[in-house]
């Protein structure tokens, strides 16, 4: 069997008793998304039990019936699945409810659960759930690890098989957009909002809106002037408002189901509105008013930051950055711009505090930004399932009200209300037969799609799912991988970077250890490593962003006592003589993480050996050709930092292991 439709790799089911439903179906709706269910029921039956499903035109007798009713309780993108008296009832407001609804049904299948008696109602709680892939235009892909693109190649735009199959897999854990180019657009990505790709992209538009998917681009705020042959993009200028005026009309007009825009403005070097001394807000609005009368979103990202600073200033703050950029905007943007705010505040590190923008903002609409790429956790070579992190985001509460205070709350639109809000995950696709590279790093991609549907669905569930779904029902194999996924994100954590500090990885490419790669340049990543200790201060004495968050978190980062040692080093310098909670110093407990942590993947890769004989061999070596890769780095990472921290402090290990 092969791999190439990840998760959707239906496994032939013998003498079940669930085929009976699968013999026949019908709906009541002309719907495109309908049809789509209609075709996907009828592909699980055909390669779940070899039937071939017949089609009825009468809900009266058919097996399973898609039913829609614009009264449904679960509203257009949520179902309700019963089965009653021998039948089976998909019903729901919309054609998405219905096709996620399908989709739903084919996984308790594959998952094992009884359909006979079922009554599920399942409604996504965020109203956006986007994949932002940072395709280039050459084919390749900004933190790609699975290959090249398969949306562009040689400057042109693909639309193949492939596409129907990314569709088809993003749909079927409830993603219902996607932004297709980077946020970094430059040269022909600038033209994707012209006519020299239209033709294309209406092709993949269309069947994208087979699945419910609605086509988002990124785009360049200098387009006026690089395309549009003004010499200005200032906001204010109405030469410029009406140049985008008509770009947009074209584009919403011209590509069905077309869902807005993604922008990433004054950062890392690419234009925005501070050129002209306008704000973010003046450059988003701009933008959304020219939208607005195609109830075209645009999503604007808050990674704002001064990349160009001296590592002698410790005054100026990176984590910082997004809060002082944007909490003085709040409650100034159109209705129908969001603001996406990456988790933590610095870049996707394997651990960060929570941005402070998320509950900061009251009178804006959010997107949570996480990033299933894992450029630094691993690069999909090292096993890192995110959902447990992705979880404890979500699980935040950031006090910004006395309840529905959390992560979770603010983007699912609980706490204040918004119905343009949701989650956005930095994909981590390409054109490798299997989707991501590491076979098991699909895990993400599928839980970020099931975590943005469900925000309250635990990790422990997810892979339960995704690998039962995956690779089968047999409880060695579900076990077994489970453990080495839970086990993952932690195991990374402790044998790279300690404590919450982040970064200490090679420069440009981000991918194994290098403690200084970053400390003397002008990104605004250090640590502040010296002989005595370790940390950034970011207390009230320090640069004061622990000020940042409301009460009480901000008196619980402020005081080294009252802070999460996880995040300790993030908020503290810390002596290494310091006495974490377990007893031990600082530095003995960098170096036992680091031993723990290559011991650990020494586990994870026993657990995999183990299940040879239940897996395809092709899928087996696949993996442990990964995980043989990532047994020797992780040692790498071990002894760097080991031997680094042991060369600053000359405090010896006390279990005198080799240091070097
Ligand atoms: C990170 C990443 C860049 C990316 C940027 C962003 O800094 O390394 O490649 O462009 O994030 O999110 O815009």
């Amino acid at each position: 069997m092969g791999y190439e439709n990840a998760w959707l790799n239906y496994r032939r089911l013998q003498g079940s008793a669930e085929s009976t439903y699968f013999s026949s179906d019908c709906t009541d709706s002309q719907g495109r998304t309908a049809r789509t269910a209609i075709e996907e029921l009828k592909r699980a039956a055909r390669e779940i039990f070899g039937l071939d499903m017949q089609e009825k035109s009468g809900t009266q007798d058919a097996g399973i019936c898609l039913k829609l009713n614009r009264e449904a309780a679960a509203g257009e993108e949520g179902y309700h699945i019963y089965e009653k008296d021998g039948r089976v009832t998909v019903e729901s407001a919309g054609g998405r409810g219905l096709l996620y609804g399908s989709f739903a049904l084919i996984r308790m299948l594959q998952t094992g659960r009884k359909i006979g008696g079922a009554d599920l109602t399942e409604v996504p709680q965020n109203p956006i759930r986007i994949l932002n892939h940072w395709d280039n235009m050459d084919g390749s892909i900004e933190r790609g690890y699975s290959g090249n693109s398969f949306f562009f190649q040689d400057q042109k735009v693909l639309v193949n098989d492939r596409t129907r199959a990314y569709a088809r897999l993003a749909a079927s854990v409830g993603i219902n957009a996607s932004v297709i180019n980077n946020v970094n657009v430059k040269g022909n990505a600038t033209k994707l909002i012209t006519e020299t790709y239209r033709r294309e992209l209406q092709e993949m538009a269309e069947i994208f809106a087979d699945y419910g998917i609605s086509l988002y681009l990124s785009l360049n705020f200098a387009a006026p002037m690089e395309i549009g042959g003004l010499d200005s993009a200032d906001p204010l200028d109405e030469n410029v408002r009406e140049w985008w005026s008509r770009q947009m009309e074209d584009v919403f007009t011209g590509i069905p189901n077309f869902g807005g825009f993604l922008v990433k403005a004054d950062s890392e070097g690419r234009p925005g509105p501070f050129t002209y001394g306008r704000t973010h807000a003046d450059g988003a609005n701009m933008l959304a008013d020219a939208a607005a009368p195609y109830n075209g979103t645009i999503i604007w990202r808050c990674f704002v930051y001064n990349c160009q600073q001296d590592w002698r200033d410790r005054k100026t703050d990176r984590a910082r950055s997004g809060y002082d950029n944007f909490m003085p905007l709040d409650g100034q943007f159109r209705e129908n711009v969001v603001l996406q705010i990456k988790n933590g505040p610095m870049d996707f590190q394997v651990r960060e505090p929570v941005s402070p923008l998320l509950g900061g903002l009251k009178k804006t609409n959010q997107i949570l930004e996480v990033q299933i790429a894992q450029e630094y956790t691993g690069q999909q070579r090292h096993v890192c399932y995110l959902i447990p992190m992705f979880k404890e985001v979500l699980g935040f509460h950031t006090y910004c009200e006395k309840e529905k205070d959390t992560v979770a709350d603010l983007v699912i639109g609980r706490t204040y209300g918004q119905t343009r809000c949701g989650m956005a995950a930095v994909a981590n696709t390409g054109d490798d037969e299997n989707w991501t590279g590491h076979d098991l790093a699909a895990a993400n991609l599928y839980g970020f799609g099931r975590l943005a549907f469900h925000t309250d669905l635990s990790s422990e569930e997810i892979a339960g799912e995704w690998i039962r779904c995956t690779f089968g029902m047999q409880p060695e194999v579900v076990e077994k991988v489970s453990r080495i996924l839970m086990m993952s994100w932690p195991a990374y954590e402790k044998y790279t970077s300690p404590l919450g500090i982040g970064w200490m990885v090679n420069p440009g490419y981000h991918y194994g250890p290098n403690v200084d790669g970053y400390e003397y340049d002008r990104w605004g990543t250090y640590h502040r490593a010296d002989h005595m200790g370790i940390g950034v201060d970011r207390s009230s004495g320090g640069t004061g962003y622990a000020q940042q968050y409301h009460e009480p978190n901000a008196s619980m980062y402020e005081k080294i006592e009252t802070c999460p040692e996880e995040l300790l080093l993030f908020f503290h310098h810390v002596p290494y003589s310091f006495r974490l909670k377990t007893g031990k110093t600082l530095i003995q407990h960098i170096y036992d993480s680091h031993f723990e942590g290559a011991e650990d993947v020494e586990k994870m890769v026993a657990e995999w050996e183990s299940l040879r004989e239940f897996l395809p061999e092709k899928i087996y070596q696949r993996v442990l050709a990964r995980f043989e890769h990532q047994k020797e780095h992780s040692k790498e990472w071990r002894d760097q930092i080991n031997s680094y921290f042991w060369r600053k402090s000359f405090v010896e290990d006390e279990k005198h292991r080799t240091i070097y």
